[in-house]
């Protein structure tokens, strides 16, 4: 597999706080990770940190066979670095399509396609960001984010607080969008069992630290250390 994106031993923070410590990881193109831990483990630092939304500290970042430590975080979007933060920050006074169009760069992922795996945006097309289920605004996050054509796609807890019967429907197209093999999808969240299924590796965080590195199969058969790290309820 082409390597896309590698950090090693990278340490970075908040000011003089240091939250991720000597992190490596390496994703090649198409690829899928689940990043796991509980919560405050330091998965959301760790995607800004890709974005440069934090204070990097020490260590490497490579992206495409560059380094992207020193490319600002104004321009890690154009480079192919696609976020859907925690928050779904959509424009709530733009209509879905304007939230859409606004983003927008050349690609594979345009309107149409876009609209062909979220048919629900189609039907909300002119309505407010604002006006939007959480569901909703979760799937223009997503959609939006498509609409920039990245080649690594991050998402953070993507079906954090959603219900059960649109949490399987944003799975089935996390699965379509890792099954598209047109980009990476690094995906966080905090129960396991619902992302192992679907993406190649796994890394899981503990106080910001890489406990485990390796394939989805092999964490997703291992209770004893899902509990540990994960807790009940993770598989
Ligand atoms: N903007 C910030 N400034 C200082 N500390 C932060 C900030 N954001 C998060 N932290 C701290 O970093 C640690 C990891 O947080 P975070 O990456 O959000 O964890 P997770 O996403 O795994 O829940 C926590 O101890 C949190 O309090
Ligand atoms: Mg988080």
């Amino acid at each position: 597999m082409t390597e896309l994106l590698a950090l090693e031993n990278v340490w970075a923070g908040y000011g003089d706080a240091v939250i991720l410590e000597d992190i490596s990881l390496s994703l090649g193109e198409a690829d899928s990770m689940a990043l796991l831990g509980r919560n405050g483990m330091g998965k959301t630092t760790l995607l800004s940190t890709l974005m440069g939304a934090t204070r990097f500290k020490s260590g490497r970042m490579r992206y495409r066979g560059q380094d992207l430590a020193v490319v600002p975080a104004h321009g890690r979007a154009r480079l192919g670095l696609g976020w859907v933060p925690q928050e779904r920050d959509i424009f709530p006074s733009l209509t879905v399509e304007e939230n859409l169009t606004v983003v927008a760069q050349p690609g594979n992922w345009d309107l149409k396609r876009v609209y062909d795996l979220f048919p629900r945006l189609r039907e909300r097309r002119s309505n407010m960001g604002n006006q939007l289920s959480g569901g909703e605004q979760q799937m223009l996050a997503m959609a939006r984010a498509l609409m920039l054509n990245p080649k690594v796609l991050l998402l953070d807890e993507p079906l954090e607080g959603l219900a059960p019967l649109i949490v399987q429907d944003l799975l089935r197209i996390i699965g379509q969008m890792v099954g598209s093999g047109e980009m990476a999808v690094i995906l966080v969240e905090q129960h396991a069992h619902q992302i192992l299924p679907l993406t190649r590796q796994a890394l899981v965080l503990e106080r910001g630290r890489v406990v485990f590195s390796g394939a989805s199969d092999t964490l997703r058969d291992d209770l004893t250390q899902l509990d540990k790290w994960l807790g009940v309820g993770a598989h």
